[in-house]
């Protein structure tokens, strides 16, 4: 690596022959992998990585003669005729022009390919779609992609990194049903489709669409998606007092007229006790709730004769079986003390 009169020479014939450049593209903090396939009869040479024009020793980073040097490293496959220089901890100073090299001898190099590392930021994106569902609900997140995409591998995984994207994905077009996830590849539309059942609120936040490239790096569109607490046609909060009635209104959908209706109380409507229902009293335990259904209305109120302590807490009004989302009434019930009032004459 030492007659730069030659090795100049040499550029020129080489940029003029075969003008083959290699992208190389790697993101920010992760590595590279450089690979340069050389001819036949070079097996034993050495070979190197250098950046730049290699005019002087200091461009060459790195040499078969080691396997590591400070971020860099190679291997040499001499089955393959490849040899691959990996450069680790990628920082915006190593996009560039690199050759790889094999020294021929001890005065003369060869330069099998010129070498265009490019360098990405390891976050996507600027912009991102938002969808929102409902716990327990499910929701389909829709990915576009372009047509020269249609037979390549689509994927999604949470999160914002595209370089760990698919060693992490949720599902992938290989594997297209799990637990969870499930996606379907519409070809013709050119979009890809992930449906994810069975949310909870851990399932909010970002999540990354990716469309794999065979050359180059995965094309990526980030998503948003907000997982609501499931609720009800509207919250109410009401407070009563120990010892009066109280009045509930629980409206309805108009086709749920002939629906049994119920006053369900507990923390949550998966496991809620019916107070009443408008069907059956048989079962009932406390006969202070009174259930009245006025269909016209599309509303039915629950009265409840005198207060006790213990009825403050959360009650649910519907006309459901199904729990549909939605078609609730939460009323939020808190209780003050009866005031003694003054008796003034
Ligand atoms: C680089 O090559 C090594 C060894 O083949 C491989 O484990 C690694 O995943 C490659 N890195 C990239 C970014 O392709
Ligand atoms: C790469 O960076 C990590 C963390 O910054 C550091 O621990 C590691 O030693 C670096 N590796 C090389 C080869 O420089
Ligand atoms: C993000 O912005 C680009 C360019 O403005 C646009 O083409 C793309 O559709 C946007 N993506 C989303 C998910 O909104
Ligand atoms: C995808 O595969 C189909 C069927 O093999 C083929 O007709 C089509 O041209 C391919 N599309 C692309 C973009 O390569
Ligand atoms: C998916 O399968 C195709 C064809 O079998 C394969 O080429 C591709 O590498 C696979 N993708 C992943 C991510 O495993
Ligand atoms: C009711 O269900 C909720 C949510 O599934 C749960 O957090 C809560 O502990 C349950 N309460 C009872 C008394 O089982
Ligand atoms: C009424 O409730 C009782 C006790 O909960 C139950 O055994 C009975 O099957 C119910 N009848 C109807 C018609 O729903
Ligand atoms: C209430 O239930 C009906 C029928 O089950 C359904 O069509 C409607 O969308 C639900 N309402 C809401 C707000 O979800």
């Amino acid at each position: 690596m030492k007659m730069w009169c030659l090795q100049i020479l040499l550029f020129i014939l080489f940029m003029t022959d075969a003008a083959e450049i290699i992208d190389v593209f790697g993101y920010e903090g992760k590595e590279a992998n450089v690979s340069c396939s050389y001819d036949e009869g070079y097996e034993s040479y050495e070979k190197f990585l250098c950046r730049n024009d290699c005019g002087i020793d200091d461009d060459v980073l790195i040499t078969t003669r080691q396997t590591h040097k400070n971020r860099y490293s190679i291997r040499d496959d001499t089955k393959k005729r490849v040899f691959t220089a990996t450069i680790s901890n990628l920082t915006q100073n190593d996009a560039g022009k690199y050759w790889c090299g094999v020294d021929i001898s001890r005065k003369l190099d060869e330069y099998p390919a010129e070498v265009k590392v490019e360098v990405e930021k390891d976050i996507c994106c600027d912009n991102s779609s938002k969808v929102q569902s409902y716990e327990g609900g499910s929701v389909s997140i829709s990915c576009s992609y372009e047509s020269q995409d249609q037979n390549n591998t689509k994927y999604i995984c949470r999160g914002n990194q595209p370089s760990s994207c698919l060693q992490q994905a949720l599902i992938t077009s290989n594997n297209t049903q799990n637990t969870q996830f499930s996606l379907t590849d519409d070809k013709e539309s050119r979009k890809f489709t992930v449906t994810i059942t069975s949310l909870t609120q851990k399932d909010s936040g970002s999540y990354l669409c990716g469309v794999k490239r065979n050359t180059g790096l995965d094309v990526f569109s980030a998503v948003d998606l907000e997982v609501r607490e499931w609720c009800c046609v509207k919250s109410n909060k009401l407070s009563g007092t120990v010892g009066r009635p109280l009045t509930m209104q629980c409206p309805y959908p108009p086709q749920h007229g002939t629906n049994r209706k119920f006053l369900c109380k507990g923390d949550h409507h998966r496991n809620c006790t019916d107070m009443v229902t408008s069907q059956n009293s048989s079962g009932q335990t406390d006969v202070r709730f009174t259930l009245l259904d006025d269909v016209s209305s599309s509303s039915f109120s629950v009265t409840i004769t005198e207060l006790k302590a213990g009825d403050a807490g959360t009650y649910w009004c519907g006309s459901d079986s199904q729990w549909t989302f939605g078609n609730y009434t939460k009323i939020q019930l808190s209780l003050g003390k009866r005031t003694t009032q003054l008796q003034c004459s």
